[in-house]
């Protein structure tokens, strides 16, 4: 799978070039006519999967829709809350799965600070952009670090983290799990960008560092993957094993 930098308008230029040096992706100036493109929309940074199916694309978007929803109630999302203990202080939290921030923003905006990583170059630009047109409008993005890296590697150069909070993706296998849009397109960029899915092994390489607390998010059938767990915060669809 390959893709490629739509321009349709001079005025984008700029900003196309950048993303294209970042990327080393190609600059095309007609819609291409199979594969995967990135490309400027009114609403921001946007990635299609499909050029034949362009209505479906992908566009993130703290302000409005289910995350802006999600964000102004966030002190109602108790299971993301329960999972941080009884501790009320604000806490700094490294997420070594940002993907697309969905997570992050909830305890951002639930007071707490956070460092945020993501391997994948697509899915950093799209929350990067998202990012930019939230600022000023959202106060607690000031609390926010985002970092396009191995996580395993930034993590190792860090300090003071009260808590490690990982959400990998879900086991291939898990046809059930897999079923969500957001989840499905970040498949298809890893594959872009031949990262290599590596799952659950992301926790054992955290579970050999020096660290706190680590949160790891798990469909709630799973099977543990560690026996030492020292509680469980437990929702319908998903559960939150925690290892101090
Ligand atoms: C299931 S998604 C996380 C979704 C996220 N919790 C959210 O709320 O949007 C997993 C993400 O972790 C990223 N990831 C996996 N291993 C990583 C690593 N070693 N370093 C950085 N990011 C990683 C993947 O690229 C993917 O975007």
């Amino acid at each position: 799978m390959s893709c490629v930098i739509y321009l349709d308008s001079i005025e984008k230029k700029e900003a196309l070039n950048k993303i294209s040096e970042y990327l080393h992706f190609e600059i095309v100036k007609k819609v291409p006519v199979k594969g995967a493109f990135l490309d400027i929309k009114d609403n921001g940074l946007c990635f299609t999967l499909n050029s034949e199916n362009p209505s479906n694309y992908l566009n993130i978007d703290f302000l409005s829709g289910s995350m802006g929803w999600r964000l102004k109630r966030a002190d109602h999302e108790r299971l993301l809350k329960k999972t941080l203990g009884k501790n009320i202080d604000t806490l700094t939290i490294f997420d070594g799965t940002a993907g697309f921030l969905s997570d992050a923003m909830i305890f951002l905006a639930q007071g707490h600070k956070i460092i945020a990583c993501e391997q994948s170059k697509i899915v950093y630009l799209l929350v990067k952009d998202a990012l930019a047109r939230a600022k000023g409008k959202i106060p607690y993005l000031q609390n926010l670090e985002f970092l396009n890296d191995n996580s395993i590697e930034a993590f190792k150069k860090l300090n003071n983290i009260d808590l490690v909070y990982l959400d990998p993706m879900y086991p291939e296998t898990k046809k059930k799990a897999l079923g969500s849009g957001n989840i499905n397109s970040i498949k298809n960029i890893l594959e872009i960008e031949k990262i290599e899915n590596k799952g659950d092994l992301l926790f054992y390489d955290f579970k050999k560092l020096h660290y706190k607390k680590i949160v790891l998010k798990r469909p709630i059938k799973a099977n543990k993957i560690d026996l030492n767990i020292n509680y469980q915060v437990k929702g319908k669809s998903t559960r939150y094993d925690i290892y101090i």
